[in-house]
């Protein structure tokens, strides 16, 4: 903020050097128009999805602590945690993978823990788990967040008749046998499970299939994943990782309505062979580098939307992007294979542009579930034995909580555009509208750039608005990031740099800030 005005200052002796020095650090301009009477689409709540993998401490020492810790818990559920996660409206929790799911046998994690064998978490650093949280703790902790539980089922390594009797056991109301048993381990009354992965990655950790076996394989396991007692399972197909088009054509073609999703990995990431690149070491080259893998997502998604389209014309099979987010490095000093990797304010915008593109696409697109809710990857919150960080990408959706189950508004925006590493392009603006169930319009701006202020001017169109309120999130550095020493580096504040005119918001975004207003 403190630049804008010394930057007006030097705007105005017009010489060459000059202006190629206001590039550094310069107010620009951008505009927007939202179309607040084309609001067709809901953004389902569940693209603010988050996932949960038995991976490094993501489940245990992270959600979970046991009882008998002496970190407080509710229920042997951090209560630190469980309270930030409350905050952020958590609508669906994927678990227990992941590549884990394809190994993962639900049998082990039932019934008393003394008696629950251990295991080999093989594909994550080869840790040993004791199978403590096992499907009650799951389905308890979905219950308390009130979010709706998606089961990962283990298509890989297991058998058809374990998928069938985890979906019993887990929602048969009646006089079963998987029904008898939940009751005998402590739970009455079935649970209410929606969404159903039949296997993960099948294509690769969960069991190197080529689709058209896959699809086979689908076929079959789904069709003894019954509908107990007035439970509708929604089922999910393995799908494509980011640009394998191949995938989801096979799959729309040899399994299509017999599955009412299909979903779809996309990963911020450098590549899958050697430096993913640090999380909280990068130049500005690399941040903006971010931006256009980050934004390259819509590319993707459009892609495999046509060609659902071409097999599902009334869009009845939703794509579900069920992992996305960036990965970097593991941070020095922690457990190879637990991806525990610090997030800085470059990942906010991550979150930020990603769910901006997300809510373009919600006439197919009908879940996102960042990857992973705690202390792996692109997480809401790190934890560290007794102590909580919230991170920028917390904050981005928390901001961002007032877009669930609202209208999408169409916007139309006009901003600059620059050149990136690897042929893309990144504009320096992004944003998204809404309008909630009580007509509050919510819109949420990105200044991407990295240097320079922006003056955006917001043409409101027939929406009547005296003023608008919210919240910012930036700091002094891309490389911020908020640590166990210094937990609140990277946090919202107020934002006060907006004005109504007779139908027009002139908003003042900060170089590299991310905002969400509400218009009152
Ligand atoms: O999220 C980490 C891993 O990434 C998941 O286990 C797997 O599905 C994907 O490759």
């Amino acid at each position: 903020f403190k630049q804008i005005p010394f930057m007006k200052a030097k705007l105005l002796v017009s010489t060459a050097f000059l202006a190629a020095s206001v590039s550094l650090s310069a107010q620009k301009s951008a505009t927007i128009t939202v179309h607040a009477d084309q609001g067709k689409e809901i953004i389902p709540k569940e693209i603010y999805g988050q996932f949960a993998e038995h991976l490094g401490s993501c489940i245990y020492g992270g959600l979970w602590v046991g009882e008998k810790s002496d970190i407080p818990n509710i229920k042997g559920y951090r209560t630190d945690v469980f309270n930030a996660l409350k905050e952020l409206s958590v609508p669906v929790l994927r678990w227990p993978g992941g590549c884990f799911a394809d190994e993962y046998h639900w049998m082990d994690g039932i019934g008393p823990k003394e008696n629950r064998p251990k295991m080999v978490n093989n594909n994550w650093g080869g840790t040993i788990e004791d199978n403590s949280f096992g499907t009650h703790e799951f389905l308890n902790l979905c219950e308390m967040l009130g979010c709706e539980p998606y089961i990962s089922g283990n298509v890989g390594s297991g058998t058809v008749e374990e998928l069938a009797k985890w979906v019993e056991y887990m929602t048969s109301d009646g006089d079963s046998p998987m029904a008898n048993l939940r009751r005998k381990n402590g739970r009455d009354k079935a649970w209410k499970v929606k969404y159903l992965g039949v296997g993960n990655e099948s294509w690769g950790c969960g069991g190197s299939m080529r689709p058209e076996y896959y699809a086979d394989l689908y076929r079959r396991y789904s069709t003894y994943c019954r509908n107990y007692d007035g439970n509708h399972l929604f089922k999910i197909a393995s799908g494509a990782s980011d640009y394998d088009y191949n995938w989801t054509d096979v799959l729309m073609n040899r399994v299509g309505h017999r599955m009412q999703g299909l979903s779809l990995h996309y990963y911020t990431v450098t590549g899958w062979s050697g430096s993913k690149g640090a999380a909280t070491k990068f130049n500005k080259d690399d941040y903006y580098w971010t931006m256009g893998k980050c934004l390259e997502v819509e590319d993707v998604i459009k892609k495999h939307c046509a060609i659902m389209d071409k097999y599902d014309k009334d869009k009845k099979i939703a794509l579900l992007l069920d992992e996305w987010g960036t990965w970097w490095d593991e941070e020095p000093g922690t457990v190879r294979g637990h991806l525990y990797q610090q997030n800085t304010l470059r990942d906010a915008f991550v979150a930020s542009l990603s769910l901006d593109v997300f809510h373009k696409y919600t006439d197919r697109l009908k879940m996102a579930n960042i990857a992973q809710i705690v202390n792996v990857l692109q997480s809401m919150i790190l934890t560290k034995d007794k102590d909580m960080v919230l991170t920028p990408t917390y904050y981005v959706f928390k901001m961002y909580k007032a877009h669930q189950d609202a209208t999408y508004l169409p916007l139309d925006l006009t901003c600059e555009k620059m050149n990136v590493r690897d042929n893309r392009t990144v504009p320096m603006i992004s944003a998204t509208a809404s309008k909630d169930k009580n007509g509050i319009i919510h819109i949420s701006l990105s200044n991407v750039d990295a240097d320079n202020a922006q003056e955006i001017t917001i043409n409101l169109g027939d929406i009547k608005a005296k003023k608008a309120v919210g919240e910012i999130l930036t700091s002094a550095n891309l490389t911020d990031y908020n640590s166990f020493e210094n937990p609140d580096i990277v946090k919202l504040a107020p934002f006060k740099e907006v004005k109504i005119n007779k139908g027009t918001l002139k908003v003042k975004l900060p170089a590299k800030s991310i905002v969400t207003l509400e218009l009152q």
